[in-house]
């Protein structure tokens, strides 16, 4: 549970979380319950899911919703009747140089990625209504600038990125806000996969300026800020959490 101070400023919100069974979206369902919302935490892992919601109390509950599944969407929002708050957390990682990427596991990507914020994004956009509305996606630094080995990945963030962007313009006139958060490296299990097995987790650390990962509370305050009143006039935009690492280089030139 949250050890920061509640201010309660998600109080009368109704929101709607996927990929709260882990990492990110856990921490934003945490922080958000301690702020005063009311949350609907979803995905695929129900275990998971349910027990963290049962943790959180009577304003948190699970539904299984897999992002890809229009069905899984419909059924959700018609539960969830008004609601003012989306986040979109469910998402996965692949390691794999573009020569080496199959059109397979490029489809099973993008289908997550974006497919899956795409039917959340359009739900939001229909149903939503403001004030106080807001859509939080979660892109990524790697859908900002090109890192190696991590094509696919990066091509499905960018494509999340734009899509907030042009949703904000087309949901403005309702009170509807729309704002990416682009993670750089957080420790969450997102890596724990065998394509990551031999990151050299140091390294990529000593090249953080920071030098550390960011843990995923840290994601859920930037969340926080998208979501609430604090960012009333911010939107169509993206708001890069790396410790740094877009800022430039640390080593200098010699
Ligand atoms: N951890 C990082 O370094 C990092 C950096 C940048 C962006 N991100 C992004 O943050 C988001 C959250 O990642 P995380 O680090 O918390 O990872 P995570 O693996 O801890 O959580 C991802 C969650 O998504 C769920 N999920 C997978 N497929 C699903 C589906 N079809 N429908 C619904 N839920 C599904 C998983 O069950 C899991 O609970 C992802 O979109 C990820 O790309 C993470």
């Amino acid at each position: 549970m949250s050890q920061l101070p509640s201010y309660e400023r998600m109080a009368g919100r109704s929101v709607l979380i996927t990929g709260a069974a882990s990492g990110i979206g856990a921490a934003v369902a945490d922080l958000f319950v301690a702020e005063g919302a009311t949350v609907m935490l979803t995905d695929v892992a129900d275990a998971a899911g349910s027990e963290l919601a049962s943790r959180l109390g009577e304003r948190a509950t699970y539904r299984h919703l897999d992002v890809t599944s229009e069905d899984g969407w419909a059924s959700v929002v018609d539960e969830l009747g008004t609601w003012t708050t989306l986040v979109t957390s469910a998402g996965a990682a692949l390691r794999s140089p573009l020569a080496e990427t199959s059109v397979d596991e490029l489809r099973r990507l993008l289908d997550l990625n974006v497919i899956g914020t795409f039917l959340g994004v359009r739900a939001a956009a229909r149903s939503m209504t403001g004030p106080g509305a807001s859509i939080v996606t979660i892109g990524s630094l790697r859908g900002l600038e090109a890192t190696a080995g991590l094509g696919a990945y990066g091509a499905s963030k960018a494509a999340v990125t734009l899509m907030a962007r042009v949703a904000a313009l087309e949901v403005a006139d309702r009170g509807i806000r729309v704002n990416t958060i682009c993670p750089g490296s957080i420790a969450t299990p997102i890596t724990d996969r065998p394509d990551f097995d031999d990151t050299d987790w140091s390294a990529y650390v000593a090249s953080i300026p920071l030098a550390r990962r960011g843990t995923a509370e840290e994601v859920a305050r930037a969340a926080l800020f998208l979501a609430s009143d604090d960012s009333a006039y911010v939107t169509g935009t993206e708001l890069v959490i790396d410790g740094g690492t877009a800022a430039g280089r640390t080593t200098p030139i010699s």
